[in-house]
């Protein structure tokens, strides 16, 4: 049996959101592409809660965006994901590829077999949030 790999817990990472906060419009959110929110967007010197937005047809996806190779956000600051195919992106760092519709899983490279750290979202009324 295999020992479970590291796992974070989202909401104990510097300036995690809060559960509820809103995110955008859900219409905003277009399907397969990887779209980027950072928190907060404000505050000077603090690191960055960035997270990872993925839409497939009906269902939505969350994920920190750190890679679990050495935890450094997968695409370059303000730069789109690298997109390997239709639902998997590539770290820019050392070419993890990470399928955004299966739990985030590293399905190549030198963090392979481990998982983006999911945030679970939800939609009310058309609204984007993360779920609480
Ligand atoms: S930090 Fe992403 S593959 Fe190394």
């Amino acid at each position: 049996m295999s020992t479970p790999l590291l796992q974070l817990d989202w909401q104990r990472l510097p300036n995690a959101p809060q559960p509820g906060t809103t995110l955008c419009a859900l219409h905003e959110i277009a399907a397969g592409v990887a779209r980027e929110f950072a928190f907060p967007l404000v505050i000077a010197g603090e690191p960055d809660f960035r997270l990872i937005v993925y839409r497939k047809e009906d269902s939505l996806h969350g994920y920190v965006n750190q890679c679990p190779h050495h935890w450094l956000p997968l695409n370059r600051p303000n730069q789109p994901f690298l997109r390997w195919s239709e639902a998997e992106i590539m770290c820019v760092h050392h070419s993890a590829v990470f399928d955004l519709a299966r739990d985030g899983k590293c399905s190549m490279g030198p963090c392979q077999g481990s998982n983006l750290v999911p945030v679970p979202l939800q939609v009310e009324d058309g609204v984007l949030k993360i779920a609480g």
